[in-house]
C-alpha cells in the first residue's frame, strides 16, 4: 500500500507542528502549504523536519509549497489557516479575516482534493467547519472540527492536577461550540470509573469548568503572540491517525448535524466515531435540564456566528 499524503494548510505554530507530529507517529508523507508570502516559512520548516527525520528514523517525506496543486491526492487536509486570537480577542473577532482565508482554501479543495479527509481547527471553529463544508461542497461525513478533543484534554488536565491522578484515567466529554460556553459535561465524567462528582466539591468542579471555557484564553494571555498549539496540534492529529488507521475512535468533535439532537445544517461538538468512512456515526446523549439549558445556550451562539457568515 502506498504511503498516506496529509496535506497541512497553513504552515505556522501549529502547522510546524502537526508535521513533527505526523512524521514521528510514521502517518505518511507531509506537505506543508502556506500562501506565497509564507512560502519560503514553509520550505524551511519542511527542510528542518526532514532532517529531523535522519534522527528519528521515520520514513516520512515532508515538502513545504504554496502550490495547492501539490496537495492533490491528499488523503487527509488538516486546516489551521488563519488568524490566531491575540490577548483579550474572541475566537468571533477573527470571522471576517478568517472566513476570507478559509473561502480561498475552500475553493482550493475544491478543485484539487475533493475527496481528502478535512479536519478544520481555524476559529472561530464551528463557522469555519461550516464554510468549508459549503463552499468546497464536501459530503457531512469528509469534513470534521477539532475542539472537543482538545477542550476535553484541558477538562482532564485540570482533573488529574486536582487530585494527582494519572490523566490517562480521567475520562471527560465537553461537548457544544468551541466557545466560552461549551459544555463540559461532568455527569459523564470519571476517573478510572469512579463519577468526578463523587470525587471534587462542586464549588470546586465548578472552577474547573470555568477554566476549561476559558482555557484558550488563559494561553493567550501568557503567550501573548498568538494562541495555544502543542495540545491543539496533537488532537488534530489523534483524529487523523482514527480515519488513517481506521481506529474508530469516538471522540468529540465538531460534526455536522442531521436530525441529530433536534438539529439540523449545524456543526456541533458531538461524540462522534472517526474512521475509514470518515465522521462515520454521530452518538445521541440525553441531556439533563441544566445540561440543555447550557447546550441551547452554545448552539445559540455558534447560530449567530453562522448566521454573521451569510453562507
Ligand atoms: N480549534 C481549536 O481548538 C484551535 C486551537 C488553537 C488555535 N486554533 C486556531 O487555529 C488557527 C491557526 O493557529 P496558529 O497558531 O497555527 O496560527 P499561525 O498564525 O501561526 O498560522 C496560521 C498560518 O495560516 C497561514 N495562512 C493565511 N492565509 C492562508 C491561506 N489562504 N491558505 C493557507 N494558509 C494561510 C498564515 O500565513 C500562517 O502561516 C487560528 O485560527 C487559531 O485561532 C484553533
Amino acid at each position: 500500500m502506498a504511503r498516506h499524503k496529509i496535506g497541512l494548510i497553513g504552515a505556522g505554530q501549529i502547522g510546524g507542528n502537526l508535521a513533527l507530529l505526523i512524521a514521528q507517529k510514521q502517518l505518511g508523507d507531509v506537505v506543508l502549504y502556506d500562501i506565497p508570502a509564507f512560502e519560503d516559512a514553509a520550505k524551511g520548516k519542511a527542510l528542518d523536519l526532514s532532517q529531523l527525520t535522519a534522527v528519528d528514523g521515520t520514513p516520512s517525506r515532508i515538502t513545504g509549497t504554496s502550490n495547492f496543486a501539490e496537495l492533490a491526492g491528499a488523503d487527509v487536509l488538516i486546516i489551521t489557516a488563519g488568524l490566531p486570537r491575540k490577548p483579550g480577542m474572541s475566537r468571533e473577532d477573527l470571522l471576517a479575516k478568517n472566513l476570507e482565508i478559509i473561502t480561498n482554501v475552500a475553493q482550493n479543495v475544491k478543485q484539487h482534493c475533493p475527496n481528502a479527509f478535512c479536519i478544520v481547527v481555524s476559529n472561530p471553529l464551528d463557522a469555519m467547519v461550516y464554510a468549508l463544508y459549503k463552499i468546497a461542497g464536501l459530503k457531512k461525513q469528509q469534513v470534521v472540527g477539532m475542539a472537543g478533543v482538545l477542550d476535553s484534554a484541558r477538562f482532564r488536565m485540570f482533573v488529574a492536577e486536582a487530585l494527582d491522578v494519572s490523566i490517562e484515567d480521567v475520562h471527560a466529554l465537553v461537548l457544544g461550540g468551541h466557545g466560552d460556553d461549551m459544555v463540559p459535561l461532568t455527569r459523564q465524567c470519571s476517573v478510572g470509573g469512579v463519577p468526578l462528582t463523587s470525587l471534587i466539591p462542586g464549588d470546586q468542579l465548578d472552577a474547573i469548568v470555568n477554566r476549561t471555557r476559558k482555557g484558550g484564553g488563559e494561553i493567550v494571555a501568557l503567550l501573548k503572540t498568538g494562541s495555544a498549539f502543542y495540545a491543539p496540534a496533537a488532537s488534530a492529529v489523534s483524529m487523523a491517525e482514527s480515519y488513517l488507521l481506521d481506529q474508530k475512535r469516538v471522540v468529540p468533535c465538531a460534526a455536522l448535524l442531521e436530525g441529530e439532537y433536534g438539529l439540523n445544517n449545524i456543526f456541533m461538538g458531538v461524540p462522534a466515531r472517526i474512521g475509514a468512512g470518515g465522521v462515520e456515526k454521530v452518538y445521541e446523549l440525553e441531556l439533563t435540564p441544566p445540561e440543555q439549558a447550557m447546550w441551547a445556550k452554545s448552539v445559540d451562539s455558534v447560530r449567530k456566528t453562522v448566521e454573521a457568515t451569510k453562507l
